[in-house]
């Protein structure tokens, strides 16, 4: 959403163009140009950030709004409110004790591991006051993974919520070893090396930090670190510099939000959804957010009725699972009038929408760390984003023709790629430029390297690799087809089949593992399967399995099923066959391998059965 000033004097010109004139019988044009004139004016706002070398944050428009109107709700949890300068003054605290008890210095990275509640947002304003960069951990990763993330972001301080430090168990000590500074948000902790935080908040002062310390002359240093399961393996960290976090809060504005809206976040903090798009939306508008610390889709009407809630975002999972709630009269009687989110399938958009009411659904599509965002304002059922011509003036993407057996790109004759027709489904990628930088991921270049495509259309140009295959309709509307290569999404989460299979092979019995997602009816994204090849003298040991997968992985990368075989095919590349298998799913009546299934009644990988099977495929078994 970037632009620089030249491209407005290009719209201009083109806003009297000919090609503009003849779009006026087009029936989303002035919603395309209504649009796209907040997205530029937004634009600009950043450009002129960068012309006077100083960023007004999110953090500042949030320090801004507790002065303006501190006695706005700005979260409600569990029922209390906390106001813009509730949460302006604890953090405050907060910051008043990072400097005179963790000695934090701006600059620093420090790791937050926290379940959603107000003092999560405490913790990372008030780390944010000091100038100090925060890593958001995934409260569902395992030791391997944990470890891993500080050595990505270089963090030396990990601040964790009072409900966590139990969780840690062995991987505390290994953090301590590794000189990692660890506070919780208690006041007394029986670990002796865990330092306690809420007793020194208590003592401390709820005067402003020096504004100095927060400020920062570019959009392009890091404020976040996301981590992102990618496609090779451990976590890697996003860096969200100021530009995406100022992005991303833009989101429900440009949608047609206002300070009027009450904001319902079910969704995990720790994930750019919510911590950018959700809170950073909620303090661009001014408005209030309800916070949950998980979704409940029995409370989620009853929530949206006590408390107004006019906008709520979501996941494809969520809302299916709110159509699969008994229904009742009070089904169309609440003041939700919009959901921002993404994953919503065609089928659950519609039950949804008759079911209760008009809501206007907007689809947002981007990754993380993508440079590329596409927004669905017109709100067509189906597709996550719309393009038109400015929109292609100013973000220059591409669909590319994919060869899905050899799990990669088409190459022409001189090694090009080739773009697919309208209507086509292809490769998303998009290019890396000034107005569209990819930031890469924190401490390594190679990873960064890795998303980036080069010599695409012609030698030297940069792209980076979506990873997924979308298709662009005549109307420019854009729908999501498929995600390609070593990751899946399941149950919101993206699952790294590397990361998966690294673990897999660590199970005695193992020789080789492919681990690829097929498609379950009812179910968003894709659930986790492993074909193995079982050790020459082994026997396959589904309690053993059970153990290390529940052990090392964390729920949603859990293969549900095993399919045992001979032999693994291979691409004419040399990379594991995936295609067939995905193709061939889970059903043991058309598969003559042995299957077995996720248990956790047995605690064990059980042999799948017809009637199992049949119980998944009724949506009667739990997964
Ligand atoms: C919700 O709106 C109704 C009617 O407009 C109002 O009476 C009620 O006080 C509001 N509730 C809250 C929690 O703001």
């Amino acid at each position: 959403m970037t632009l620089s000033l030249g491209w407005l004097s290009a719209l201009a010109v083109g806003v009297f163009s000919a090609h503009v004139l003849q779009k006026l019988c087009f029936p989303y044009f002035w919603k395309d140009l209504f649009f796209l004139l907040k997205v530029i004016s937004y634009g600009v706002k950043l450009e002129v950030f960068k012309l006077r070398s100083s960023v007004s944050t999110v953090l500042d428009r949030f320090i801004q709004n507790a002065q303006r109107f501190p006695d706005k709700p700005f979260v409600i949890y569990e029922g209390s409110v906390h106001t813009y300068r509730d949460i302006d003054r604890r953090s405050n605290r907060l910051s008043n004790v990072f400097l005179d008890h963790l000695k934090l210095k701006k600059g620093d990275c420090v790791a937050l591991l926290m379940s959603n509640e107000p003092d999560f947002l405490c913790v990372w304003f008030g780390l944010a006051k000091v100038g100090c960069s925060v890593a958001f951990l995934n409260t569902n990763i395992k030791s391997k993974s944990l470890l891993h993330c500080f050595n990505c972001c270089a963090a030396k301080t990990l601040i964790i919520g009072s409900d966590l430090l139990e969780g840690l168990d062995g991987t505390l000590t290994t953090l301590l070893d590794d000189n990692i500074q660890v506070w919780a948000m208690k006041s007394q902790v029986e670990h002796t090396q865990v330092h306690t935080l809420l007793d020194k908040l208590e003592a401390a002062s709820d005067k402003p930090v020096p504004a100095v310390l927060r400020a920062t002359t570019s959009l392009k240093s890091p404020t976040l670190y996301i981590f992102t399961s990618g496609t090779t393996g451990l976590p890697k960290a996003a860096v969200i510099t100021h530009l995406q976090s100022l992005k991303g809060a833009a989101g429900f504005w440009a949608f047609g939000g206002t300070e009027d809206d009450v904001i319902y976040i079910p969704l995990p903090l720790y994930h750019s959804a919510a911590s950018l798009i959700g809170i950073g939306g909620t303090v661009h508008l001014g408005a209030t957010c309800i916070l949950k610390k998980k979704f409940s889709a029995s409370q989620f009407w009853n929530d949206c009725r006590k408390h107004n809630v006019t906008i709520f975002q979501y996941i494809g999972e969520l809302c299916r699972y709110l159509c699969n709630q008994p229904t009742t009269d009070l089904d169309k009687v609440h003041k939700v009038r919009m959901g921002v989110g993404n994953g919503l399938r065609q089928d659950v958009w519609r039950e949804f929408q008759s079911r209760f009411g008009s809501i206007q659904m907007c689809e947002v599509y981007g990754s993380t760390e993508g440079n590329l965002c596409f927004m669905n304002h017109i709100g067509r059922i189906g597709t996550v984003g719309r393009s038109n011509f400015f929109y292609r003036l100013l973000f220059k993407y591409d669909l590319v023709k994919y060869d899905m057996m050899k799990d990669e790109p088409v190459k022409d004759e001189y090694g090009f790629c080739q773009r697919v027709r309208r209507g086509e489904t292809g490769l998303l990628l998009s290019k890396v430029s000034a107005t569209s930088p990819f930031f890469g991921y924190a401490g390594s270049k190679q990873l960064t390297e890795k998303k980036l495509m080069r010599n695409v259309f012609v030698k030297g140009d940069a792209y980076f690799n979506t990873g997924d295959l979308m298709a662009e309709d005549l109307d420019g509307f854009i729908c999501f087809r498929d995600r390609v290569g070593d990751t899946f999404r399941w149950k919101g989460e993206n699952v790294a089949t590397t990361e998966v299979t690294e673990t897999l092979m660590l199970v005695e019995f193992i020789q080789e593992v492919n681990v690829y997602g097929v498609e379950i009816p009812g179910h968003e994204g894709r659930a986790g399967m492993a074909a193995m090849i079982i050790r020459p003298g082994h026997k396959f040991d589904g309690k053993t399995l059970f153990e290390h997968a529940t052990r090392d992985l964390p729920a949603y990368a859990r293969p549900l099923f095993v399919r045992l075989q001979e032999v693994m095919e291979m691409t004419s590349t040399f990379k594991q066959q995936k295609f067939q298998l995905v193709q061939s799913g889970f059903n043991p009546s058309t598969i003559s391998d042995p299957l077995y299934a996720l248990d956790y009644q047995q605690k064990s990988y059980i042999p799948l059965t017809d009637l199992i099977y049949q119980s998944i495929i009724a949506g009667e078994r739990k997964l």
